[in-house]
């Protein structure tokens, strides 16, 4: 099928990679000159597995870049929003993008006066907006039962887009009327039907993936609230974790313990039960906030969102006390952080819990000496204060009062213990993603600070601070 996807930014640029890959013919529309000329020069603007493979597979093949909101239109039987929603100032999604494409594709329907096509919203927006999208549509020209809009969330995580993509839990389409549908199974048949995975060149199928892949037809609306709902309910079972490790810290259990425990439980599951510093990321913070102004808008409170955002943001002011606490006084002490990103596996520090806390140990005094695999570039772009970059862990580590995990990247929990022992001041590791055992770093000499578990603390010079 011939597809159109407005916007190249995460989603969108996942997602035009992967149609061509399923095989599809694929323009992707970006206002960017710069950006397009990059892509069309092969570029790869995000750190993403697989994505350098498919972009060069299908780059001027199955898969083109064009600046034409137009040429997309007139090509495609089916053109995606993936555009920016951003948090406007009050926490709703700022919808500008959304309709400044709208108004776009309705004039570009109105000169093609052909075929039915159907426009898809693949952005993370609230419910109503297929509707609206429907009717902005309408008042700029599109000509009445020439076009219908659909709603297919996308529920592809950073660092694994393209698995997500391609060998998905489950595709979401949502569309009000049958032959709308009908087009969103035809596009994703070749997932469903487990022929594309079959192929001799399939990206890797992983472990745990379902095969062939579920496609669930639901109206609009829901589709939309299916999308807010999975986030927040995800960024809840990480904000019930922290609130649980906190009572283990309280207590003396071992939340790693009890995540088991409770994990064991099919109905509840291990996944998204990781405590930590909170989560970040430019989905979660974002959605939350957007999901509880909808909610309020249609006259529900939805408090327990409020008490989801208000652990997340406690959290990392409770690590912070956790590093004073271990240190007695921050000014002056030589920090090295492991890890900018939100996550393990990205280069993406939007809302990096990360950065916020490197943010803080600035304004305490500290210096701070930072090693992230992927994110250091990003991390010059944003990061207000001056820290200094280092090559690598152990760079990092050098002469420093302590080390302080911030991002769950894998080699970090595969240091060298000796080598890190050796290059900091003090063998100290406040980690705040759990990635060692209390045991291990005991046996290896460290003072050892997590999330939701005993601290250790065999060096005298670690005085024990009152807890936070
Ligand atoms: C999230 C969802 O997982 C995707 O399904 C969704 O499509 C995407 O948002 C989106 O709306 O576009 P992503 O933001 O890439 O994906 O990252 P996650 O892997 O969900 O992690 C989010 C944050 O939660 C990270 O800061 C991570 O470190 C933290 N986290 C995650 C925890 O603290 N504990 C966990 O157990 C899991």
């Amino acid at each position: 099928m011939k597809i159109g996807v407005i916007g190249s930014g995460y989603v969108g640029l996942v997602a035009a990679a992967c149609f061509a890959e399923i095989g599809h013919d694929v323009i992707c529309v970006d206002n960017d000159a710069e950006k397009l000329a990059a892509l069309n020069a092969g570029a790869v603007p995000i750190h993403e597995k697989f994505l350098p493979e498919l972009l060069q597979k299908h780059r001027g093949k199955r898969l083109n870049f064009s600046g034409s909101v137009h040429d997309a239109v007139r090509a495609s039987a089916a053109i995606f929003i993936a555009v920016g929603t951003p948090q406007s100032e009050t926490g709703e999604a700022d919808l500008s993008y959304v309709e400044a494409v709208s108004r776009e594709l309705a004039h570009a329907l109105a000169e093609a006066k052909d075929d039915y096509k159907i426009i898809v919203e693949k952005s993370t927006v609230p419910v109503y907006t297929n509707a609206w999208i429907h009717r902005v549509m309408e008042q700029n020209g599109a000509p009445q039962g020439s076009f219908d809009v659909a709603s297919n969330p996308e529920f592809l995580r950073e660092g694994s887009a393209v698995t997500d993509f391609l060998y998905p839990d489950r595709i979401v389409a949502g569309a009000d009327q049958e032959r709308c549908a009908a087009i969103m199974r035809a596009i994703y048949e070749p997932l469903t039907s487990g022929e594309y995975q079959k192929r001799a060149d399939a990206i890797p199928r992983p472990d745990a993936a379902r095969v062939p892949a579920e496609i669930i037809v639901t109206s609009a609306k829901s589709a939309e609230l299916i999308k807010h709902a999975s986030n927040a309910f995800l960024a809840m079972k990480i904000s019930f974790i922290n609130a649980v490790a906190n009572i283990c810290e309280s207590v003396g259990a071992d939340v790693q313990q009890v995540r088991e425990g409770i994990g064991a439980d099919s109905r509840i599951g291990k996944r998204f039960l990781n405590p930590g510093i909170g989560y970040g990321g430019s989905c979660f913070p974002k959605d939350l906030k957007a999901f509880h102004a909808v909610a309020r808008e249609f006259g529900s409170d939805f408090r327990l969102l409020d008490e989801v955002i208000r652990i997340n943001e406690e959290q990392r002011q409770r690590f912070l006390r956790k590093i004073r606490a271990t240190l007695w006084t921050l000014k002056g002490k030589r920090l090295a952080v492991l890890g900018l990103a939100f996550k393990g596996g990205t280069d993406d520090v939007r809302e990096s819990p990360a950065i916020a806390l490197v943010e803080c140990l600035i304004k305490e005094g500290c210096s701070v000496v930072a090693y992230d695999p992927a994110a250091m570039d990003k991390s010059r772009e944003v990061l207000n204060s001056s820290i200094i970059y280092a090559e690598s862990s152990y760079a990092a580590a050098k002469d420093a009062d302590a080390v302080l995990i911030l991002t769950d990247w894998e080699e970090f929990g595969a240091l060298d213990l000796e080598r890190l022992k050796t290059a900091l001041k003090f063998p100290i590791m406040i980690d705040g993603r759990n990635l060692y055992s209390p045991k291990r770093m005991a046996e290896a000499g460290f003072t050892y600070v997590s999330v939701g578990r005993p601290d250790v603390a065999p060096h005298k010079s670690a005085v024990k601070a009152p807890r936070a």
